[in-house]
């Protein structure tokens, strides 16, 4: 067996998470069989439902969410699993009905936490009240964990109070994608990568998270949060210390959460006086996208008309520590922007010297790209000679190109959430985030959103469908560089 007897208890299970990610990843992994047998799937939420009323509202999301066709074999036996709790989440005394269907001493209860933060504690009394938990009970958070440092560090405390931090799951969906894993076994078990990975052999480092999406009528959230915190916070900084951080002796999760906290700890921090020069605010204005016009971020449902809430940000990031002295990692990302992509590419330095003459004076250098989606893989841009008699050697531009679904003939890969809820039944901690960690993430966070608030400026405006504010560009120029497009 994969996992213990498990529940799943899903808090906010009528939500916004639930139905778009939750529900999608658990059938897949059915669909995968990677679901025990007497795993229970529980949905609690504060609406009069019963279980067929649920069963239909989870089907129903399946058909507008999930790509693939749905099997009626896997759905029986999913369908099966489902169950649902109507609580009100502030009414303590409520939570007493879980009691009935959890048995914590043959089953662990894993309590996904699908909900805004500002419900943990109610959630942590309720399951305290009702004498659920034990010491193999787990909780699933998931982000924004807090705003800043200081609401981030209450969020911990409220918890702590009930779970100790070996049992809480702190959720970053990108840790859980293939190609973010596959960093590891990139970096460590490639020694061509390993021996050149540092600031003798790489130039610079480009992360790009460009989303296609706007607010998705999330206005309210996503202005009180903008770019910085949505997705720089968590889903780059996760990426950027995978890339990053020194081997660890393996791949425990003390040792990777230890190598992470590092390079966290090594990033310089950006302040009112060099945040003109390192970072750049930018907002949305109508555009088109596939050929549709679209709304600009102020035009969007629900929008405060005055709002500087920035829906990019592309910064100039600098680790002080041995390893990337001198090594600017170039992090941008931002919403309706010309299409989804997201990727890493790793510049390699040029060569010293050039031995193939004047026509190739500029030769370009190597480049690693890790496409994390679409089209999940890797390739290497590399020099080769064009084949032929010719007096003198020509170069050109070539890939080894390496497609994830053609070479390991996968259909669809999975994404993030399927691996992290698996993770969460298994108890494995590896590829979720510690408390310490996610601190250190806000302390740097918030040292920008100071300076922001200190210099006072209004983001740049993009037009929708492109890649950015100009001011984007200058950023790399002023380094005598250029974002890859
Ligand atoms: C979420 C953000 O964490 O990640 C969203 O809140 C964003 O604003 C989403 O759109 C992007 O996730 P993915 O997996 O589609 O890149």
């Amino acid at each position: 067996k994969s996992y213990k007897p498990c529940d799943l208890i899903i808090y906010g299970a009528l939500g916004d998470l639930s139905r778009r990610k939750l529900f999608i990843s658990l059938y897949r992994l059915e669909n995968a069989n990677l679901l025990e047998a007497d795993t229970r799937i529980l949905g609690v939420d504060r609406h009069d439902n019963d279980n067929a009323v649920f069963t239909a509202f989870v089907l129903k999301n399946l058909q507008e969410f999930l790509n693939d066709k749905i099997e009626n074999s896997v759905w029986q036996r999913f369908s099966a699993r489902l169950s649902y709790l109507k609580i009100d989440l502030t009414q303590q005394d409520q939570y007493l009905q879980l009691k009935a269907v959890l048995t914590p001493h043959t089953r662990v209860a894993v309590n996904y936490f699908a909900v805004s933060p500002v419900l943990f504690k109610n959630i942590c009394h309720g399951l305290q009240h009702a004498g659920v938990l034990n010491q193999e009970s787990r909780m699933v958070m998931e982000k924004p964990i807090g705003h800043d440092l200081q609401s981030c560090k209450e969020i911990n405390d409220a918890v702590a109070k009930v779970f100790s931090e070996a049992q809480v799951f702190r959720i970053d969906h990108y840790l859980g994608k293939e190609t973010v894993l596959n960093l590891l076994a990139l970096r460590f078990a490639n020694s061509i990568f390993t021996t050149n990975w540092d600031h003798n052999t790489i130039d610079h480092i480009q992360v790009t998270v460009a989303e296609e999406v706007g607010i998705e009528g999330r206005f309210e959230y996503f202005d009180k949060t903008g770019q910085l915190r949505d997705m720089l916070q968590n889903h780059l900084l996760q990426i950027l210390t995978f890339i990053a951080m020194e081997p660890p002796v393996n791949l425990e999760a003390k040792s990777i959460r230890n190598e992470k906290i590092k390079v966290l700890e090594a990033l310089r921090p950006i302040t009112a006086s060099n945040a003109d020069e390192k970072t750049v605010r930018g907002q949305y204005s109508a555009g088109f996208l596939k050929g549709s016009a679209v709304p600009g971020y102020l035009e969007e449902d629900g929008a405060d008309v005055d709002s500087s809430t920035e829906s990019f940000v592309a910064l100039r990031v600098d680790i002080d520590n041995w390893r990337w002295a001198g090594v600017p990692f170039y992090l941008r990302t931002g919403k309706r922007m010309t299409h989804k992509r997201t990727e890493i590419v790793i510049y390699f330095k040029q060569l010293p010297h050039n031995i193939f003459g004047d026509s190739f004076r500029e030769l370009p250098q190597n480049k690693l790209t890790i496409h994390l989606q679409p089209n999940e893989g890797v390739d290497v841009q590399i020099l080769n000679k064009v084949p032929g008699i010719d007096e003198h050697i020509k170069l050109q531009k070539t890939k080894l190109d390496l497609s994830f679904s053609e070479t390991f003939k996968k259909s669809s890969i999975f994404g993030g959430y399927e691996k992290l809820v698996l993770e969460a039944m298994r108890g494995n901690p590896t590829l979720f985030l510690s408390r310490e960690e996610i601190e250190q993430a806000w302390i740097w966070v918030d040292s920008i959103q100071d300076a922001w608030q200190h210099t006072n400026e209004t983001p740049k405006q993009y037009q929708a469908g492109s890649w950015g504010p100009v001011a984007s560009v200058a950023l790399l120029a002023r380094d005598n560089r250029a974002w890859e497009e």
